[in-house]
């Protein structure tokens, strides 16, 4: 049985004494719920301090993006040697890099490779456009993703992936739990063909795409869906917990089967 995660990415979001307030409202009560990983993804100028607020608790922290060159004159950039003073995790080939400020297959897997290279585990995003999917494209797209972001990558240990369908993202329209099964399904089976089957069995795949503290029981019962990545739901406490709390009782439940 995998460890399910909960991760929270807060996009550009937060002031630090905003980040602070967050992390205090919740950081007691998450700390106890120990039969899930949680990961916090607050901007980078909120690392350090939320750093120090977690420091001894089971919450894990990661950032939202970095540079693939080690250091030098990339003025505004932000290196993974930085990165892996402060956290263990960062969200590489997010849809809004992607999209937004051109981000290509190639520079994906140049970011997962200076994100291993340093030790910092990446959480892989991966997912189809509204087009793509009503044209049927979904598994082609997602299959190149992967292919391209992991060109001449070893088994990246302690990794995670999740797919988020892009028309899913901050629209409040999310997947069912069943689309989100099959793809995530379809994506492990993938994984296994590039690095064998006993790597993709403990490899843990999240989905993402308007999941709240309402419609989460829906994905969590689907036994592909490892767990999730939460954007406008982790930026209030009580539904970052919910999703949270929800996500221990259900995959405790399916593991006692
Ligand atoms: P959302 O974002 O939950 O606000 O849709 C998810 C994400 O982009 O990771």
């Amino acid at each position: 049985m995998r460890v399910p995660v909960i991760a929270g990415n807060w996009k550009m979001n937060t002031t630090v004494s905003e980040a602070i307030k967050l992390v205090n409202e919740m950081c007691a009560q998450l700390d106890k719920i120990t039969s899930v990983d949680k990961i916090i993804c607050p901007p980078f100028t909120s690392l350090a301090p939320v750093r120090e607020l977690i420091k001894g608790s089971s919450i894990k922290l990661g950032a939202q993006n970095l540079y693939f060159e080690e250091k030098g004159a990339y003025t505004g950039e932000i290196s993974p040697v930085m990165l892996a003073d402060l956290c263990e995790f960062v969200i590489i080939g997010h849809s809004e890099r992607r999209q937004y400020f051109n981000e290509t297959g190639e520079i994906v897997n140049k970011k997962i490779q200076a994100a291993l290279g340093v030790g910092l585990k990446p959480i892989l995003c991966i997912g189809e456009r509204l087009e793509e999917n009503e044209a049927g494209r979904t598994e082609e797209v997602v299959t190149e993703q992967l292919c391209s972001s992991l060109t001449g990558i070893n088994y990246p240990r302690g990794w995670l992936v999740a797919y988020e369908p892009v028309w899913a993202i901050g629209t409040g329209k999310a997947a069912t739990g069943k689309q989100a099964n099959e793809t995530i399904g379809f994506i492990r089976h993938n994984i296994a063909k590039l690095y064998g089957k006993e790597i993709t069995q403990d490899l843990r795949i999240l989905y993402g795409g308007s999941v709240t503290a309402e419609n989460a029981t829906e994905f969590m019962n689907q036994p592909e869906i490892d767990g999730a990545l939460v954007g406008g739901a982790s930026l209030k406490a009580d539904q970052f917990l919910s999703i949270v709390k929800q996500t221990s009782e259900i995959k405790g439940r399916l593991s006692r089967k």
